[in-house]
């Protein structure tokens, strides 16, 4: 077992380190995260699901264990059974036929397929569909604007990237309420009861693989026609692996984006000088506070919270501490976002930092994918909002919003809102 450094009672949640996981922890987890960081930058713990694993704290480790090959995103080599149980909350993990997408394999097959999705998920697919993000989020909009109050986070940031990332993809207007209903059910019970997720995901998958084949003999011009057709020396997708990519783009692209946006808004609210410069200069034409502010914005008060698994593959030392092969490795990147080691003022939020190579996308070969389009709806998003809707601002006292207390993804359960009406 790891030993930590002893702390005095002055610097410490408790003497035996911070309690993890709990109501408060899900709330404001950033002083657990520095106590972390000061005494035990790499600490096994043992998670709400009962599985053990090592948490890297600082920006330095953080960034280096990403990009360590001997660090394994195949849960084949995570060593203890009740991950090949499915306890772990990793969505689809027993779905054999979803266990290729990218954030479960390493090179050479995770190159092989990222360079296959990379031909067909370009910027360029993207920067196009900058005119219909605008159009989803004043649509949005619309539907609650003269009634001076909404929850944001149901009637706003989960919807847009279910809608924005659906379009992309290719699926009909008339079958996108049901992605929606199946997303809802996922991020309502995502670390709770599995029934209704089991089923949604299956409902999913099966529209997708669906949809895949009508699209092979059908093409047009969407992201699922460009997966099937991308190819690269010759080499395609097939057809399962293609459903497996939809689904991951699908998956990874929709909580995180609702986070983005309810987190983002949020640490608006709380910082209201940062919140009215970013207003003037919206007011005056200007992009590049925009710009800055949300890539500062997801390194303060991030979507991912914890990067997703990685297993040893062998023996190895992180900053000094010893892991076991087949232990599991979670990065957190909160944590190392907020590093005085790597980020002055960690803890403040400023809209205007410029030095901000933060960790809210990852990095190394699991890069996030889809960060330009994450950029593009968060802009989208927050300018249109700030914008249409100058005096917005939070309806209930803030002690009285609701974390998810999920594990990966940190956000918001509502966000009320009120503002004089359109
Ligand atoms: C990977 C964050 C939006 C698709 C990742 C990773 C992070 C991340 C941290 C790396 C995970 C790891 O290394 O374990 C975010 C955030 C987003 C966002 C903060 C929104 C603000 C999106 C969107 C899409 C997307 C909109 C697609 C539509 C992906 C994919 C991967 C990924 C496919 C896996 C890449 C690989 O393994 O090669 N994302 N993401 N993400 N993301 Fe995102």
């Amino acid at each position: 077992m790891h030993e930590q450094t002893p702390a005095t009672p002055a610097d410490a949640p408790s003497a035996q380190g911070p309690t993890l996981f709990d109501w408060e922890f899900a709330t404001d987890p950033y002083p657990a995260y520095a106590w972390l960081r000061e005494h035990a930058p790499v600490h096994r713990t043992r998670l709400p699901s009962g599985v053990e694993a090592w948490l890297v704290t600082r920006y330095a480790d953080a960034r280096q264990a990403l990009a360590d090959q001997r660090l394994s995103k195949n849960p084949a080599h995570h060593a203890e059974p009740a991950h090949a149980k499915g306890k772990t909350g990793i969505p689809g993990e027993r779905k054999a036929e979803l266990m290729t997408h990218l954030l479960n394999i390493d090179p050479p097959d995770h190159t092989r397929l990222r360079r296959l999705v990379s031909k067909a998920f370009t910027p360029r697919r993207v920067a196009e569909f900058t005119p219909r993000v605008q159009e989803l989020t004043d649509h949005l909009i619309d539907g609650f604007a003269e009634r001076g109050e909404a929850d944001l986070i149901h009637e706003f940031a989960f919807p847009l990237p279910i809608y924005a990332i659906c379009e992309m993809l290719g699926v009909p207007r008339e079958d996108q309420d049901d992605f929606r209903d199946w997303a809802g059910m996922m991020i309502r019970h995502g670390g709770g009861p599995r029934g209704g997720v089991a089923r949604s995901v299956k409902q999913m998958r099966t529209y997708l693989g669906e949809l895949i084949h009508r699209k092979r003999d059908d093409p047009g011009n969407d992201l699922i026609s460009d997966l099937i057709r991308a190819s690269d020396h010759g080499d395609h997708l097939t057809e399962a692996e293609a459903t497996a990519m939809a689904f991951i783009l699908l998956f990874a692209g929709f909580e995180t984006t609702v986070n983005l946006i309810g987190n983002g808004v949020h640490s608006l609210f709380m910082n209201p000088g940062q919140r009215a410069r970013l207003q003037t200069s919206l007011a005056a034409g200007e992009r590049g506070l925009l710009e800055t502010g949300v890539e500062e914005l997801l390194r303060y008060d991030g979507p991912v919270e914890l990067a997703t698994w990685r297993f040893a593959t062998e023996p190895l030392t992180l900053a000094g501490q010893r892991v076991a092969a087949g232990d599991p490795v979670l990065v957190v990147l909160a944590a190392a976002d907020r590093d005085p080691a790597r980020f002055a003022e960690p803890d403040t939020l400023d809209l205007a930092r410029t030095d901000n190579q933060h960790l809210g996308y990852g990095h190394g070969i699991h890069y996030c994918l889809g960060a330009p389009l994450a950029r593009l709806e968060g802009q989208t998003a927050l300018a249109t909002l700030l914008t249409r809707l100058p005096d917005l601002e939070l309806a209930v006292p803030a002690e009285e919003l609701r974390w998810r207390g999920g594990l990966i993804m940190r956000g918001l359960r509502t966000l009320p809102v009120r503002f004089t009406p359109r």
